[in-house]
C-alpha cells in the first residue's frame, strides 16, 4: 500500500466474522495488526454477498457490533445492493429496508457512543426516483460517508449511460460536505468520468480478479493476455518483462506482477486526474477518457444533460 500511496484501505468485516481463526485474531489483536496497516481501515458489511448469494449469516446490528470490536475506523450497515432494472415492488421493498438499516446503524452508534465513522449506502436499483428518495433520507441521519451502491452489475454490463443517471441522481441529493465512495468501481477507464461526477472515493478488487483472468487494466480498456504484442505502460513490470515472458511464467507469478500493472494504472489515474483538476482540465480528460468505448461516449453525453447540476455539484 505505501508503494502504491492508498491513504486508506478497505476489506470485508463479513468475510472476517466468517472465518474462525481470522475473527478471533481481528478481536484479539485489532483490525489494523490482522491487515498490518496503520492507517484509517473501512470495512464492508456483507452486503456485496449477499447481493451474490441471496443470504448471509448475520444480521445488520451483529455486522455493526463486530466491527466496531475490531477496530474498524468507517464501517457500514447491512444496505441490500438492488439489482439495476428489477421490478419496482422489489427496488422499493429493498429499500425500506436499506433505510431502516442505515437508520438502526446511526442509533446504535449514538446510543453506545461508537467512535468508529459510518456508511450509509445509496441503493434503488435503476429507479432514478428512489435513487434521489434514498439520498434524501440518508442525509438526514448525519452518517459519515455516503458510498453509491449496487453500481457493479451496471459497469460490468457497460450500461455507463445508466450508470450516469444512478450516480447523478443520487448525488444531486446527497449533502456537499460528506465524501461519496462509488462503491466497486475498480477500472481505470472510468475514474475520470466518476470523478466529474462527484465522486471521491473508489474501491474494487479488479485488479487482481482481472490479473486471475490474465486481463491487463488500462485508461483506453482491457487487454488479454493473450492477445498482446507489446507491453501497454512503462511500469515497473512492463519495463521488465515481455507479453511472452509472462506467458511463459507460472501462474501466480504472472498474476502478481499483472496484478502490479493493474495498479500501477489504476493509482497513476488517479494522480492524473487530481493533476487535471489542478489545472482545471478534467472535463477534457473525461472527454478523452470517454473515447475508449462507444457506451462511455453515450455516457459523457448523458453527463451533458445534467450540465447545469454538474457546475453546482
Ligand atoms: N460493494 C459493491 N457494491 C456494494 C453495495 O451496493 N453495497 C455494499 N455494502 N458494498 C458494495
Ligand atoms: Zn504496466
Amino acid at each position: 500500500v505505501g508503494k502504491y500511496g492508498a491513504d486508506i484501505v478497505i476489506t470485508n468485516a463479513y468475510l472476517i466474522y466468517k472465518d474462525d481463526d481470522l475473527k478471533q485474531k481481528a478481536i484479539d489483536e485489532g483490525l489494523h495488526k490482522l491487515i498490518n496497516f496503520d492507517g484509517p481501515v473501512m470495512t464492508d458489511s456483507g452486503s456485496f454477498q449477499l447481493s451474490v448469494y441471496g443470504d448471509v449469516d448475520i444480521t445488520n446490528s451483529e455486522v455493526i457490533e463486530f466491527q466496531d470490536l475490531i477496530g474498524t475506523d468507517i464501517g457500514t450497515s447491512l444496505d441490500i445492493p438492488t439489482a439495476p432494472f428489477v421490478e419496482r415492488e422489489k427496488a422499493e421493498a429493498d429499500l425500506e429496508i436499506t433505510i431502516e438499516r442505515a437508520k438502526e446503524a446511526v442509533k446504535i452508534k449514538k446510543e453506545n457512543n461508537i467512535e468508529m465513522l459510518l456508511n450509509s449506502v445509496v441503493q434503488g436499483s435503476t429507479f432514478m426516483d428512489l435513487r434521489q428518495r434514498c439520498a434524501s433520507e440518508l442525509s438526514q441521519l448525519d452518517a459519515d460517508l455516503y458510498p453509491i451502491g449496487a453500481v457493479v452489475p451496471l459497469m460490468e454490463s457497460y450500461h455507463y449511460k445508466e450508470l450516469v443517471d444512478v450516480v447523478m441522481n443520487s448525488i444531486m441529493y446527497l449533502p456537499d460536505n460528506v465524501p461519496r465512495h462509488l462503491m466497486g468501481a475498480g477500472h481505470p477507464m472510468i475514474f475520470a468520468l466518476a470523478v466529474a461526477m462527484g465522486c471521491d472515493m473508489f474501491d474494487s478488487a479488479a485488479y487482481i480478479l482481472y490479473a486471475e483472468d490474465d486481463r491487463l487494466l488500462s485508461t483506453r480498456g482491457t487487454f488479454k493476455l493473450e492477445n498482446l504484442q507489446e507491453m501497454p505502460c512503462s511500469c515497473e513490470v512492463c519495463s521488465k518483462y515481455t507479453p511472452d515472458d509472462l506467458r511463459a511464467m507460472p501462474k501466480k507469478q504472472r498474476r502478481d506482477l499483472i496484478a502490479q500493472h493493474n495498479l500501477h494504472v489504476s493509482f497513476a489515474e488517479l494522480r492524473l486526474i487530481r493533476q487535471a483538476i489542478y489545472e482545471g482540465s478534467l472535463m477534457e480528460l473525461v472527454e478523452e477518457r470517454c473515447r475508449a468505448h462507444p457506451a462511455l461516449l453515450d455516457a459523457v453525453r448523458q453527463l451533458a444533460s445534467y450540465a447545469e447540476d454538474l457546475e453546482k455539484y
